[in-house]
């Protein structure tokens, strides 16, 4: 078993053909959820599994299951999986190396003529990024019990367009019930999204717990007036207001230093007329930190700062969370899988938090679960300059096929 190894450069090839849906000019990935580039993605992927000898199937929410039989095929799978869709300006790795990574273990196990003892599922978890449905990781939310399934074929995308309608749109609407069914163990591969294992040199990253996540929609009210007659004394400017705020967040990110980040990525003014002095302004606002104590004196923080910050500017402001998704330990047998095979198969490896979201943080409530980094150049991500080296995903491959043998047990 030890021996038993990956192709790295076939996973490689499926990496960079998967890139071709959505690329950007800038040589990155634009494939958001249920867009036509995702379908593509998402048509090329269940093909390769069918070659590979999987059965497919897809779930309500278009979460798609590539199985391949054990010898026992009333065990709960062995699953492995990650997502597709990507941010506006994604890259070819963050997600698609988690698919693929798995779909090359299947095709290893079929080289070397390996019968496991219950059978392997890779799959694809349906809008994990929340660019453009939020909030994020929806899909494997509902397969873990965190949302109900009505709740994510509402959600909308900025022009209304609802997950449900997309997803008979693009032929993903599927009619598998969305979860309620076991996993032996899950595990999920991706890129570590941050400098840490290329700083240390380590080739994988034991991924033992995620940090909580906060998501929240902020709506600041003033008052459209002429940007000439109008003195600066008696103007309600929400956009003044809303940029007092934004400096806010970013202060209370730097106030609960280590650990903690504070992000705003979207910022709508309304009438967004260049001589009419704002009367709306909607900005979305990320909170991060692995304490949930913590994330709340954050929340706390945001809270009273939009509120001073309004009070002294004559405006009105509300501040709704849409997301709150806690702070998750990984399961220490399947930790421990994952730092076994790494030792065993000799690479430098070192236990780590994730910083960003993943799949795996939802299904770890309903199976045994872990996950394994690999580095990306300069901890690049959600930027179309990101890469990964081929070696480090081979790496990271290996230990995969090898922690998914340890829990699914080989007949032959
Ligand atoms: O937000 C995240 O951390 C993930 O990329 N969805
Ligand atoms: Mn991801
Ligand atoms: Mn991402």
């Amino acid at each position: 078993m030890q021996n038993l190894s990956v192709n790295g450069e076939r996973l490689w090839d499926s990496l960079m053909e998967m890139a071709q849906f959505g690329a950007t000019p800038k040589g990155g990935c634009r494939r958001l959820a249920l867009s036509d580039e995702d379908k593509a993605g998402r048509d090329r992927f269940v093909a390769w599994c069918e070659v590979a000898g999987c059965t497919v199937s897809i779930d309500r929410l278009g979460n798609i299951f590539a199985r391949r039989p054990g010898r026992d095929n009333s065990l709960p799978p062995v699953v492995t999986g990650s997502h597709l869709d990507t941010q506006p300006h994604g890259g070819k790795f963050d997600g698609v190396f988690g698919v693929l990574a798995g779909l090359e273990v299947v095709r290893s196990l079929n080289d070397h003529g390996i019968e496991t003892e219950a059978p392997i599922e890779v799959t694809v978890w349906t809008n994990e990024e929340g660019a453009r449905f939020a909030p994020a990781m929806v899909a494997s939310g509902v397969f873990g019990g965190a949302f109900e399934l009505d709740y994510a074929l509402g959600c909308a995308d900025p022009d209304g367009k609802t997950m449900g309608e997309e997803l008979e749109r693009i032929g993903y609407a599927g009619d598998m019930d969305v979860g309620g069914r076991p996993f032996a163990a899950n595990f999920e591969a991706h890129i570590e999204q941050g400098p840490i294992l290329e700083a240390e040199n380590k080739t994988v990253g034991v991924v033992t717990d995620v940090q909580g996540i906060r998501w929240y929609d902020v709506t600041v009210i003033g008052k459209d007036s002429h940007a000439g007659p109008t003195p600066m004394a008696v103007r309600r400017d929400a956009l003044v207001g809303a940029a007092r705020m934004v400096e806010a967040v970013n202060g209370i990110g730097l106030g609960h230093q280590p650990n903690a980040c504070a992000t705003v990525g979207v910022l709508e003014v309304s009438p967004a007329s260049r001589n009419t002095i704002p009367g709306e302004v909607y900005f979305s606002v990320d909170l991060r930190h692995p304490n949930g104590d913590t994330l709340d004196a954050m929340e706390a923080d945001l809270h009273a700062a939009c509120e001073k910050i309004a009070g002294e500017a004559k405006l009105e402001v509300t501040v709704e969370q849409i997301w709150d998704s806690p702070p998750v330990a990984f399961d220490a047998a399947c930790v421990g899988a994952v730092r076994d095979a790494a030792g065993r198969l000799g690479y430098e490896h070192r236990d780590i938090i994730s910083g960003a979201g993943h799949d795996a943080v939802y299904i770890a409530r309903v199976a045994p679960t872990a996950m394994i980094f690999v580095p990306c150049a300069d901890g690049l991500s959600h930027n179309e300059e990101e890469s990964a080296e081929s070696g480090d995903l081979a790496a990271g491959c290996a230990v995969l096929m090898h922690a998914m043998l340890d829990r699914a047990g080989v007949v032959s």
